[in-house]
């Protein structure tokens, strides 16, 4: 019998990390076989330069694959059997601002933490949830696998908003700190590791790692975070070019500071914008963010490589990678198309697997992974410590998707006076009516 194969939509096509995700479907054929992919994003001329660059790449190395390219949600969304998302609402120039105007008061200025993630999280819901409409109205037995951040709030918005829809929210984070712990064990491929961890999205603690055959890897992971936090896991192999941009480097070390604080478990490096708001600040360029870096790095080098094929005509030689954020979705709609049963680490709704926190909360914890969808394994209780900094981690996330909802002006504002990273609901007010202004036409009116 010839297997089924699948047609995909990528949501986001003008994405920089669309080509790897490309490639990637391509590489994993034989596993995932796909006879049709599409892009869709509302912005046709960013989408344009990575589809013709992608379309020469598809018809050079797999000319059997239908590929198209559009803005119309029904021709993108109809007769599909998964969607991979991946958009950015308001674009790097919303990302600029997110992080540039809490810096304005002192505060940390970050892509998914602090003020700067609940608002990316004010002008997500709307886009994410348009999407997911899209794909139930005209594929309703598809599945949508979701990167767009800020996966936190997202997750919870969608647990609010479309309780029965069928997304994952995923994050890329956790694998790639596993790329590393493999690295410092010597270990080759990330996907023999088996794991516990818990946590909110870019918010939670890996508590065992075990190899293969189950021997434990966490006395030499501990070993490494003690004295170097993540930096000895940094692997020169090609394959690894996500996070290697010289302030990704700086958070991999500060890891090892992350770390004292519980020895007992393995953080995730983005608790350091929570528990080091003033060395994050401290380090900072309020004039010079990531987002300039991104725009002065990862989007010209991938748009360049996009106008190069397209000039040239040809692919070959082009430079494009898919490495570990590729790998990990293709993975997942590979174990729900091929029912592998392998483990996944999704945002998923606690309702006990986390057993002394909040049931409606949206936790990462590791989930088996097949036909029928995902199973949480469940990872106990947590020590107080944690329990402490996700119960309020959580209500921010929260606050959020009710201030969204209700167009509260209340509930934002008491969101980013709960944040840790912001010091009184004095500057929380000053932020928040600085973003008011910036987001005029992303987030809903606030009274
Ligand atoms: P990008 O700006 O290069 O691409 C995003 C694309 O989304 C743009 O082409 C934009 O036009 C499009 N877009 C915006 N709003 C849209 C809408 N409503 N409908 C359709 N398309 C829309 O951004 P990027 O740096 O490539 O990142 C893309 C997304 O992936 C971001 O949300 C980023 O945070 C996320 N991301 C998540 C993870 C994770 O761990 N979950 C990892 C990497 C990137
Ligand atoms: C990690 C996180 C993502 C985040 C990205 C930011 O991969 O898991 O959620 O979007 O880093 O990377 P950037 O290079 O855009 O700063
Ligand atoms: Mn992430």
């Amino acid at each position: 019998m010839s297997k089924k194969s699948y047609a995909v939509t990528i949501a986001g096509g003008g994405s920089t990390f669309t080509p790897g995700i490309a490639l990637m479907l391509l590489e994993e054929h034989d596993r995932f076989p796909v006879n049709k992919i599409t892009f869709y994003d509302n912005d046709a001329e960013r989408q344009e330069i990575v589809a013709k660059a992608c379309e020469i790449y598809f018809r050079e190395n797999a000319p059997e694959i239908e590929f198209n390219y559009t803005t119309d949600p029904e021709t993108a969304f109809t007769g599909i059997d998964f969607v991979l998302a991946h958009i950015r609402v308001g674009k790097y120039a919303m990302r600029e601002k997110d992080e540039k105007i809490p810096l304005k008061y002192g505060v940390l200025g970050q892509e998914t933490c602090g003020p700067g993630g609940i608002a990316y999280g004010m002008r997500s819901i709307g886009g994410v949830i348009e999407i997911l409409d899209y794909m139930e109205k005209w594929s309703p037995d598809a599945w949508m696998l979701n990167y767009s951040n800020p996966a936190a709030i997202v997750a919870e918005a969608c647990r609010v908003l479309r309780p029965n829809s069928k997304i994952i929210n995923i994050c890329d984070m956790p694998i790639d700190l596993m790329d590393k712990m493999a690295v410092m064990c010597g270990i080759k491929d990330r996907r023999e590791l088996q794991y516990s961890y818990y946590g909110l999205n870019h918010y939670g603690w890996f508590t065992r790692i075990y190899d293969k055959d189950g021997n434990d890897l966490m006395p030499e992971i501990k070993k490494h975070m003690a004295k170097n936090g993540y930096l000895d896991g940094i692997s020169h192999e090609p394959g690894q070019e996500q996070h290697i941009d010289e302030s990704w480097v700086h958070t991999f070390g500060k890891a090892k500071d992350v770390y004292a604080l519980d020895p007992e478990t393995i953080p995730n490096t983005y608790l350091k914008y929570y528990i080091f708001p003033d060395y994050v600040v401290e380090t900072s360029d309020p004039n010079y963010t990531r987002a300039n870096e991104v725009m002065d790095g990862r989007e010209k080098r991938v748009f360049g490589a996009c106008r190069e094929v397209i000039e040239k005509g040809t692919a070959e030689g082009c430079g494009f990678e898919a490495d570990a954020h590729a790998t990990y979705i293709v993975d997942l709609a590979c174990a729900l198309a091929e029912n592998t049963m392998e483990r996944f680490l999704l945002i998923v709704p606690n309702d006990g697997a986390v057993s002394n926190f909040d049931p409606t909360a949206m936790v990462e914890v590791p989930c088996i992974v097949g036909k029928n969808g995902y199973e949480k394994i469940c990872q106990g209780q947590v020590p107080q410590w944690q329990k402490g900094m996700l119960e309020q981690q959580v209500s921010v996330e929260k606050l959020v998707v009710q201030a969204w909802v209700e167009h509260s002006y209340q509930k934002l504002w008491q969101a980013l006076s709960l944040s840790a990273t912001v010091p009184s609901a004095k500057v929380a007010k000053l932020i928040l009516d600085d973003l008011i202004e910036a987001n005029k036409g992303y987030w809903p009116e606030l009274h």
